[in-house]
């Protein structure tokens, strides 16, 4: 939905009753017109409490991820300057994708309520019922080589862990390279692209899928919701805006050189170093104990017999 001024009004207002003919006169419309808006608003799922004698007063927004209802108050340099939200798209990933082959500015989140190719790792798909979920990618124009994208990947797992906890005091994990974990479930998942020259980055999209109010029942098997966990639902919409401005702000800090202190923080986070693991990469799989991550973003196995590998992709399991 996009911006509506009577909506924006309505908000300015703070919970205040407003009358019908104020509005009319400060956005220069006519009250019928006023009135029209206000059943279009009501129909969406905004309540509206209307009062012969004092006018409007807005009481709750729903929880659509609608672009106004996000932007509203965030404060983020980069990261959701604009946000279009649709209803149902195929993938949140290839709608940022083509935008960043326009040559659209970084920053764009692209949200959908439902996915209907939604993508994961590994040629999987990503599957999340319509409504209850966070799906969304952000474009991104970092100054970075193409073997440093990884980097990128990283950081995002730790904004949407620090975003998890800080929001919900649910405390996840970092299952590498960048699932987000809850006591052996998935929580979420990240799917980086990019697109890049031999030796730039043109643009990476960011694709984020963040189970918040589906119960696990209507989820893939091992999978869990951050409702299953706080036993309640939560906003969608407030968590989206927590998130953002983490995202922005490790992501400034990524930019201006500070990998070394987010890569501590991954470790920290990270549910997989110190642990036995066996990771399937390519067509071998390569077993031992998880050392941890290098600059790069690869993770570390000390083997049995005591060489240690290094692994830049792959699936993890304990
Ligand atoms: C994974 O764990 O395999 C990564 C999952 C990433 C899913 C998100 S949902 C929003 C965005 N659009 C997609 O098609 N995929 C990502």
């Amino acid at each position: 939905m996009k911006e509506d001024k009577v909506l924006v009004f309505l908000r300015e207002q703070k919970g205040a009753f407003v009358s019908g003919e104020e509005i009319s006169k400060k956005l220069k419309v006519t009250r019928a017109a006023v009135w029209k808006d206000i059943q279009v608003l009501k129909k969406t799922g905004y309540e509206i409490e209307a009062q012969p004698h004092l006018g409007y007063r807005l009481l709750g927004a729903p929880d659509r991820l609608f672009a106004d209802e996000i932007s509203h108050g965030l404060k983020t340099r980069v990261v959701g300057k604009s946000i279009i939200s649709y209803d149902t798209i195929g993938s949140t990933n290839d709608a940022a994708f083509r935008l960043g082959e326009e040559g659209v500015a970084e920053g764009v989140c692209v949200l959908a309520e439902h996915q209907t190719k939604g993508r994961g790792r590994l040629g999987r798909s990503w599957q999340s019922p319509k409504g209850n979920d966070l799906l969304f990618s952000v474009l991104l124009r970092p100054k970075l080589g193409p073997s440093d994208v990884q980097k990128i990947t990283l950081v995002a797992a730790v904004a949407v862990v620090k975003a998890v906890s800080q929001f919900a005091g649910i405390e996840a994990g970092i299952k590498w390279p960048n699932d987000i974990y809850y006591k052996e479930k998935k929580l979420g998942g990240i799917l980086t692209e990019m697109s890049a020259d031999s030796d730039r980055v043109k643009f990476v999209v960011v694709g984020i899928g963040l189970n918040i109010n589906s119960s696990g029942g209507e989820l893939p098997a091992g999978s869990v919701s951050l409702r299953d966990i706080a036993g309640k639902k939560l906003s969608r919409v407030d968590f989206a805006r927590e998130l953002f401005a983490r995202l922005d702000a490790d992501y400034r800090r990524l930019s201006e050189g500070l990998f070394d202190e987010l890569s501590k923080e991954w470790e920290d986070l990270s549910v997989t170093s110190g642990r036995r693991v066996s990771i399937k990469a390519n067509d071998r799989t390569v077993e031992g104990q998880a050392m941890g991550i290098d600059k790069d973003g690869a993770l570390w196995i000390r083997k049995d017999n005591g060489i240690q590998e290094k692994v830049v992709s792959g699936d993890v399991r304990f």
